[in-house]
């Protein structure tokens, strides 16, 4: 039993997006004083050889991280790190502060180990963001930006936001990732078709002067040939455009097989329910392309981390799993990760990207 098993029941009694900002504070607070930060580094960082992963031009201290989301405004990024993440992605970031959805747009789904979120990219905007990351000084671990458009933005702007996000942010972060899936934003076009793709990805490699790495987020939800044939054409799009990276997966729509109380809310499905399409869309991509994958979707375990990346992950993200399992998952997953290793008799983690999929 962790001290997260006994504070759980307290956090669930608050409203998800209060229970998110007390967390918040919770770590500022403790991770402001350099003596504690060592404590908690000393308890929660596994440094391990095995775990060592060199991606996106990085080299990741373990392959398991923070997923866009959680840390929207950069506030909290180190203080992850300190807990034992591998890398941390801040964001969605767009250009400006904006609201997103009126609350409540955040809900529990207790009994599918899940959530449902309608935030629509809600944060204080790029320049806000890059205040932070001036003065974070060195992060001992990759960190990545998120970026986005704003939400009233039409195909025109949004290519205009992306670009002032890139600019804004550029000097900051290890790589960048371009999300064009999220499922509650209110665009009226498809953000993610390859002909939209191949404008965004062109407008930002012109101002890339520095040849930053940068990723695509794409969604799990395939259902059709037509989608299917898309996401291929997404992936060729990506490697003309020397993207190095594809995320696999933002939140997914399919509410199905939900069974908590607010399971027909609106708004994108993440945790347990999307762990199988995540794979699945992580297997397919290998299976598609030579750029590493990072998997996200139903991670909350050494097992469950460890199959996104024997399914073809080269990295793995967490959101929901870190609500649900606490502070301390990440050093149970690397923890366990390790010891999953020793016993199929791998000497790394790099060794095990892919050795599930059905190609090989
Ligand atoms: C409350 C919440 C907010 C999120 N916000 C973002 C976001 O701003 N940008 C983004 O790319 N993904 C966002 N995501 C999606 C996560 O990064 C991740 O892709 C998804 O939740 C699946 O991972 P999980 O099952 O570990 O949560 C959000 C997810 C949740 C639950």
């Amino acid at each position: 039993m962790t001290l997260y098993d006994i504070v759980r029941p307290v956090f669930f009694k608050l409203p998800p997006e209060v229970a998110h900002s007390c967390g918040k504070n919770i770590l500022k607070v403790g991770c402001s004083s350099e003596i504690i930060r060592e404590r908690i580094r000393s308890y929660y960082q596994l440094n391990h050889p095995s775990l060592k992963m060199k991606c996106l031009e990085s080299e990741f201290p373990n392959p398991i991280g923070i997923a866009a989301g959680f840390d929207k405004n950069g506030e909290i990024t180190k203080s992850l790190i300190d807990l034992g993440f591998g890398f941390s992605e801040i964001g969605t970031v767009t250009p400006d502060a904006q609201e997103g959805e009126s609350k409540p747009r955040l809900f529990r789904l207790p009994e599918d180990e899940g959530m449902i979120n309608r935030l629509a990219f809600n944060g204080e905007g790029a320049n806000r963001v890059r205040d932070r990351m001036e003065s974070m000084g060195n992060v001992a671990a990759p960190i990545s930006v998120n970026i986005g458009k704003m939400n009233q933005s039409g195909p025109e702007d949004a290519i205009k936001d992306y670009v002032k996000v890139f600019e804004t942010l550029y000097e900051f972060p290890d790589y960048f990732v371009i999300n064009v899936s999220c499922p509650n934003t209110p665009e009226v076009y498809d953000e993610s078709s390859p002909e939209r793709l191949s404008e965004v990805f062109g407008a930002l490699q012109e101002k890339n002067k520095h040849n930053k790495p940068i990723a695509v987020k794409v969604g799990p939800d395939y259902d059709s040939k037509e989608k299917l044939a898309n996401l291929s054409k997404a992936i060729e799009v990506a490697e003309d455009h020397d993207i190095k990276a594809i995320v696999a997966t933002n939140t997914t729509t399919d509410h199905s097989q939900l069974k908590s109380k607010h399971g027909q809310e609106w708004g994108g499905v993440s945790g347990r329910p999307l762990e199988q399409k995540a794979t699945d869309t992580v297997e397919c991509i290998y299976g598609l392309t030579d750029l590493p994958v990072i998997g996200v979707g139903g991670v909350d375990s050494a097992e469950s981390a460890y199959k996104k990346i024997r399914h073809g992950a080269s990295l793995v993200q967490i959101y929901t799993g870190f609500v649900y399992k606490g502070p301390s998952l990440a050093r149970q997953i690397t923890t366990g990760l390790v010891e999953l290793l020793e016993r199929d008799g791998h000497a790394s983690i790099e060794e095990v990207v892919g050795i599930d999929c059905k190609e090989l």
